[in-house]
């Protein structure tokens, strides 16, 4: 018999990615979808297969959601906080899968990248846990392109400095990143045709609309087009932000590390629009030959790409704009760092709302509706 699974915000920005790429995939022909809504139930659902899935649920209907073998939801931490613990306390012992981070820190929640951590996921299941959370998109797409050396135990730490999209803040944070980034062209749109403007008078141009009051900065709070914003998420101890905190935490419960592999980042918010990059300074346990660490690197999974160091090859293959809507994880600047023969350097990208967000979740439910 099918399983039945309840999605829920499934209309949001990482549903939305989530049932394009169920559909790219087929996926819904292993299963019997129930979608559920918070606001809109009663109302028409998605289109799939030519089936039009009529009556939206209640999303807070726990009489209704407890008959699911599986509830996938992208709903937020709030829905999470509100509905998962009252399902759990009535003894609804079916499968969640969430992309919020709430339950990350909880020891009977697993948090999901299979091409990473496929063994402990089934090991966990075989011992009957049945709480599983995509991790944070930044680590899930670190992991997605280290994962050789995290595995053969290669990393003694790696210092991190984050790019990240606007994505990662939500949809809204998209819209007004462009609706800055159009006020910016629009004021100088006459000026970069006419000669007799220069730079100068451009630049100023610019500067004083960034400053202006009427510069959309409801979401970021300050401009975020022509600048970029060295803090993400709320302040936690030691002068670390949460983003930053995530980047240890969740690699390790990921990794299961016996000895916890150190890691610390400097997050940084930029004006792309779905891909996240980072630059990792890392020292290895031992003194590998860049062909052996990229060997290393490239063998982990299919996704994983090692982009030559050179200026053609990153132009083209190592931008978000190269990157943006795949699953292609490039990784390049591989080289070793002055500072010793154990140090390197790597540079990645990878699509936030993919393999940062909904791959992971589309992925755990196959292997729960295969189980
Ligand atoms: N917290 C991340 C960001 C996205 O703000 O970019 C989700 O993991």
């Amino acid at each position: 018999m099918l399983k039945s699974v309840g999605l829920v915000g499934w209309r949001g920005m990482v549903g939305s990615v989530l049932i394009q790429r169920m559909k790219e995939e087929n996926d819904f022909l292993n299963f019997h979808p129930y979608f559920f809504s918070t606001s809109q139930f009663g109302s028409n659902g998605p289109l799939i297969n030519n089936i039009l899935y009529k009556n939206l649920k209640n999303a807070y209907d726990i009489d209704f959601l407890k008959e699911m073998d599986i509830i996938l939801t992208c709903q937020g931490g709030n829905y999470t906080k509100d509905v998962y613990f009252k399902l759990r306390s009535i003894g609804w012992n079916g499968y969640w899968i969430d992309a919020a981070s709430t339950l990350r820190i909880h020891n009977d929640a697993i948090i999901i990248l299979d091409p990473v951590n496929n063994e402990f996921i089934i090991n966990s299941i075989n011992n009957g846990i049945k709480t599983f959370v995509g991790g944070n998109c930044t680590v899930s797409l670190m992991l997605m392109s280290l994962a050789g050396l995290f595995q053969n135990e290669l990393i003694e730490w790696i210092s991190v400095s984050t790019y990240q999209s606007a994505s990662g803040a939500g949809a809204q944070y998209i819209k007004e990143l462009l609706k800055q980034m159009g006020k910016l062209y629009n004021v100088v749109s006459d000026s970069l045709y006419n000669d007799s403007f220069s730079i100068l008078d451009i630049l100023n141009q610019v500067t004083n609309s960034i400053h202006s009051k009427n510069f959309p900065i409801d979401y970021f709070s300050v401009p975020l087009a022509s600048s970029l914003i060295p803090w993400i998420d709320s302040k936690m101890e030691h002068g670390q932000t949460r983003e930053e905190w995530k980047g240890e935490f969740e690699t390790n419960k990921i990794l299961q590390s016996r000895n916890p592999i150190l890691i610390d980042s400097l997050c940084v918010r930029i004006s792309s629009l779905r891909c996240h990059s980072q630059a990792f300074t890392i020292k290895l346990k031992k003194n590998l030959s860049i062909q052996n660490i990229e060997e290393i690197i490239k063998n982990h999974n299919i996704w994983v790409n090692v982009i030559p160091n050179t200026k053609q090859d990153t132009l083209l293959k190592l931008t978000p704009s190269a990157v943006t809507n795949t699953l292609n994880i490039p990784i390049g600047r591989i080289k070793k760092l002055s500072i010793g023969n154990k140090y390197i350097s790597a540079f990645t990208v990878g699509d936030q709302l993919l393999w940062g967000a909904a791959e992971p979740l589309r992925r755990m439910l196959n292997l729960l509706i295969n189980l």
